[in-house]
């Protein structure tokens, strides 16, 4: 697999370093907060498990996901989620969990599913951000790495599944990704 990386641009023990420091922020940050985490699956599998390990505080943990279809056949950014009923965060203070803010449709639909049911507050945390225009302005409260616009995978991150259990994050060979796709995304985040 990791023959099929253009490179490597953060190995296992550059990530673990980046989560001590994330987690020792949102440690201070919630000390007297409890706090409900949101994991968007399955792509923040990995890092929601590392991260959640280093912040001693009590906390609830719900996962959801969803199906975006933005840069398929589709164009609209349109985001649907899969669960029929939204984890129940009214009055608690929500943390989303995600492993790439790219376009920010994704994060952008699940923040305002998520502000419906009135948490008490809410804020997004994830691993990687692409230096991009966007077609909808997220704001990352914690961000693990700014990276370039490029598609990378392991960690959690997938090119059509396939890459999330490589320990480390890298650039996906260009010929290994089909030139007809608009953009190689898998369906699930
Ligand atoms: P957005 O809605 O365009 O911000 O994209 C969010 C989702 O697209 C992420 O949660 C990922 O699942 C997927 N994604 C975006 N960029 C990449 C990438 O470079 N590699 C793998 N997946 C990506
Ligand atoms: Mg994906």
């Amino acid at each position: 697999m990791q023959g099929d990386l253009e490179r490597v641009l953060f190995d296992e023990p550059t990530i673990f370093r980046r989560l001590d420091e994330i987690a020792a922020e949102i440690s201070v940050d919630y000390r007297n907060r409890e706090l409900t985490v949101i994991a968007v699956l399955n792509g923040s599998l990995m890092f929601m498990a590392d991260l959640l390990r280093r912040i001693p505080l009590p906390l609830k943990l719900d996962c959801l996901s969803v199906a975006s279809y933005h840069g398929k056949a589709q164009t609209s950014g349109e985001v649907n989620f899969n669960q029929v009923v939204a984890p129940d965060v009214k009055d608690r203070h929500v943390l989303i969990l995600d492993d790439i803010l790219d376009s920010g449709h994704t994060l952008a639909a699940i923040r305002e599913k998520l502000e419906t049911a009135q948490p008490r507050s809410i804020r997004v945390c994830v691993l990687l951000s692409k230096r991009k225009r966007r077609a909808r302005e997220v704001n990352a409260d914690y961000l693990g790495f700014e990276i370039e616009d490029e598609f990378v995978v392991g960690y959690g991150l997938d090119y059509h599944e396939r890459y999330r259990n490589l320990p480390c994050i890298g650039v996906l060979r260009k010929e290994l990704i089909n030139v007809n796709e608009v953009n190689p995304h898998g369906l699930r985040g």
